[in-house]
């Protein structure tokens, strides 16, 4: 069974922001909006170039590289040139820290986890 990782403290991702982390040899992003937090590998599956720095629009982070346009929630790319969706992690958070399991999730529900 894959246990969650301690990442960073809730104040480190300010909402409507992004910061990336490296969890387990694997770079992940962590999205706060709202109260709200969704954990996607920070690579995008065009040509792996990093998503961190990407402009957030909403649901949305786009490519810096090449404009491909992912939703944060289902990591589904949803402008091209990227098809393949980005790999979605487990995230949750427990006494102010947030936390991800280092396994990509499958299937298509968002992995969402409030603060508090
Ligand atoms: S590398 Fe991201 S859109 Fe091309």
């Amino acid at each position: 069974m894959t246990v969650y990782v301690d990442v960073c403290a809730v104040e480190d991702v300010p909402s409507g922001k992004h910061r990336a982390f490296l969890v387990d040899d694997t770079s992940i992003l962590i999205f706060r909006i709202g109260a709200e937090f969704y954990a996607l590998e920070n690579r995008c599956t065009h040509l792996d170039f990093p998503l961190e720095g990407g402009r957030q629009i909403g649901m949305n982070i786009i490519c810096r590289k090449h404009g491909a346009r992912f939703d944060i929630c289902t990591g589904k790319a949803i402008v091209g040139p990227a098809v393949d969706p980005l790999r979605r992690f487990s995230v949750r958070v427990r006494e102010g820290r947030v936390e991800v399991k280092p396994v990509a999730e499958q299937g298509s529900n968002p992995f969402v986890r409030q603060a508090g």
